[in-house]
């Protein structure tokens, strides 16, 4: 009797710890027929603090390696989306919407359903309720036909009381064949970090709205003949207000530049660059002044269709004039630059360097610095010089003093 107590607690315990101890990756496929359609793996915790009598309580629950596919899994069609849902435990799941673009797909919507009344992870839960709270502000991105991965952690909140932390991802949604591709989108977290200090970018999770600087991306265009003929490297942050629900609402997205495709074309005084992917459109046109050897960014075109949009969002303005650079050199900027385009679109540019015209051996002219990072260089030069004139006139007031006061001796 003792024995079977004993293998009834072991195995009671290694549930329980199976539940309870770190997360563990978690391995789900998604079918229909005979063809897979997302297959996911998945490691997180979920930092949820709830009611208890006399307060609140926190607790970090993992997404336990027992996981299995839940109901409203589905592939999707015809006006519904994909959808994976890992349930686990005593009533929970995390439920993952997909949506594409047929350039990208990415993780629309992220749900959890928790159970307060399972006690044993809920202890002292004071509620009995079944929460649901979903989030739309997910990173995971990645081109189609390619496996999303991401070793690093990040953070979703879904309101105040829920932090989903996702990390050791491996996915692929909309999969053209049963097999994870072996091509794959790195999230940019992954990545090498390159000029950017790391420290520039933590995780806020108390603050989801506010955007990290963009990543910089290189779009190079290539003329027909195949030399590049427009280079630009620059971090971009689209600033949409748009009305959804008689509600306004400003969206601010980072373009990530690993999951936007891009082209363009040359002419002797256009020159075009066009991203497409993670549902926008952007057109930035170039013209060359062929009088004054200048040339600038002269319109921008810009159509999307983001979450809340409730229609296509469409903004465009062919009289601007940024960018401004000068025939053979490129135009540079390190500091953040805020391009109005119309009244509800603007874009914010980080760490720029294009050249629209006249590119030779595949690389940038010189320099033509931006206003603001001279402004910016000027700041300590002057401050500096009137230093220095204050000393000067310090050191000139105090011989002058010291002047006066031998005469002074003097005449005593
Ligand atoms: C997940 O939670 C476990 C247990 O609390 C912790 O040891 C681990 O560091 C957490 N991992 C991440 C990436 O937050
Ligand atoms: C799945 O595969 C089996 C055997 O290969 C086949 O008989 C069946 O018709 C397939 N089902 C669907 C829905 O394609
Ligand atoms: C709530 O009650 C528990 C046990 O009675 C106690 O340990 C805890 O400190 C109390 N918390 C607050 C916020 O009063
Ligand atoms: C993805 O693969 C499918 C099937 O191989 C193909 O039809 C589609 O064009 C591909 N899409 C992209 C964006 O590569
Ligand atoms: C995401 O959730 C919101 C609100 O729950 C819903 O309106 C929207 O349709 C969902 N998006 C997708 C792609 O399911
Ligand atoms: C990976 O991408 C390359 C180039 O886009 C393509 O030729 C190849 O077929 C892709 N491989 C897979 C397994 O999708
Ligand atoms: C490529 O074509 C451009 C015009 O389209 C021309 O100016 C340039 O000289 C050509 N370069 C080469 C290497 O043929
Ligand atoms: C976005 O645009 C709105 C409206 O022009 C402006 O108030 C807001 O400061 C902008 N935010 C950012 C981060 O650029
Ligand atoms: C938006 O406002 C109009 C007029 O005030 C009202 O008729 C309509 O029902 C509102 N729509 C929504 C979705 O709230
Ligand atoms: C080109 O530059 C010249 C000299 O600065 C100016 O007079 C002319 O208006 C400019 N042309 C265009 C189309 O902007
Ligand atoms: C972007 O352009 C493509 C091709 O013209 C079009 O199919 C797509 O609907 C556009 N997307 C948006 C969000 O405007
Ligand atoms: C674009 O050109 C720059 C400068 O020559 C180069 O560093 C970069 O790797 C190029 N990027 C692509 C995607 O071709």
């Amino acid at each position: 009797m003792s024995h079977k107590l004993l293998s009834g607690f072991a195995i009671g315990f290694l549930f329980v710890l199976g539940w309870m101890t770190a997360a563990q990756a978690v391995t789900l496929e998604v079918e229909e027929g005979n063809s897979t359609c997302i297959k996911a793996e998945i490691s997180a915790n979920f930092t949820i603090t709830y009611p208890i009598s006399n307060g609140t309580k926190t607790v970090v629950v993992p997404l336990p390696g027992s996981a299995v596919l839940g109901n409203g899994s589905s592939c999707g069609g015809a006006g519904v989306s994909p959808d994976l849902v890992a349930s686990f435990g005593e009533g929970h799941s995390l439920g993952l919407v997909f949506a594409s673009d047929n350039l990208i797909y990415r993780v629309a919507n992220l749900t959890l359903s928790y159970n307060l009344s399972d006690t044993k992870t809920f202890p002292q839960s004071s509620s009995k309720e079944i929460m649901v709270l979903t989030s739309n502000t997910s990173q995971i991105s990645a081109k189609l036909n390619t496996t999303y991965k991401c070793v690093s952690s990040s953070s979703v909140n879904l309101g105040s009381s829920v932090t989903v932390t996702l990390f050791d991802i491996h996915l692929q949604a909309y999969m053209p064949s049963s097999n994870l591709s072996t091509n794959e989108t790195v999230c940019s977290a992954d990545l090498p970090s390159t000029t950017a200090a790391p420290t520039t970018t933590p995780v806020a999770p108390t603050t989801p709205a506010v955007p990290t600087k963009p990543e910089p991306g290189n779009y190079n265009v290539t003329n027909s003949n195949g030399t590049v003929c427009l280079l630009a490297k620059m971090g971009l942050q689209l600033n949409a207000t748009f009305l959804s629900q008689n509600k306004t609402i400003v969206s601010i997205r980072n373009v990530q530049p690993n999951v936007m495709s891009f082209s363009g074309t040359c002419e002797s005084t256009t020159a075009t660059l066009q991203l497409t992917g993670d549902f926008t459109n952007l057109t930035f046109t170039f013209t060359l002044n062929s009088t004054s050897k200048m040339y600038q960014l002269s319109a921008v075109n810009m159509s999307a269709k983001w979450e809340d949009m409730t229609a296509v969002f469409i903004a465009s303005n062919s009289s601007l004039q940024y960018l401004q650079g000068t025939l053979g050199r490129s135009y540079m900027c390190s500091v953040e630059e805020v391009l109005p385009v119309v009244s509800t679109f603007s874009i914010n540019t980080f760490d720029v360097q294009v050249q629209p015209f006249n590119v030779s051996n595949n690389k940038f002219g010189p320099a033509d610095v931006c206003r603001m990072q001279k402004d910016n260089m000027l700041v300590p030069i002057i401050v500096g010089a009137s230093l220095a004139g204050l000393v000067l006139i310090v050191l000139i007031a105090y011989l002058i003093g010291r002047k006066r006061s031998h005469a002074g001796y003097q005449t005593i």
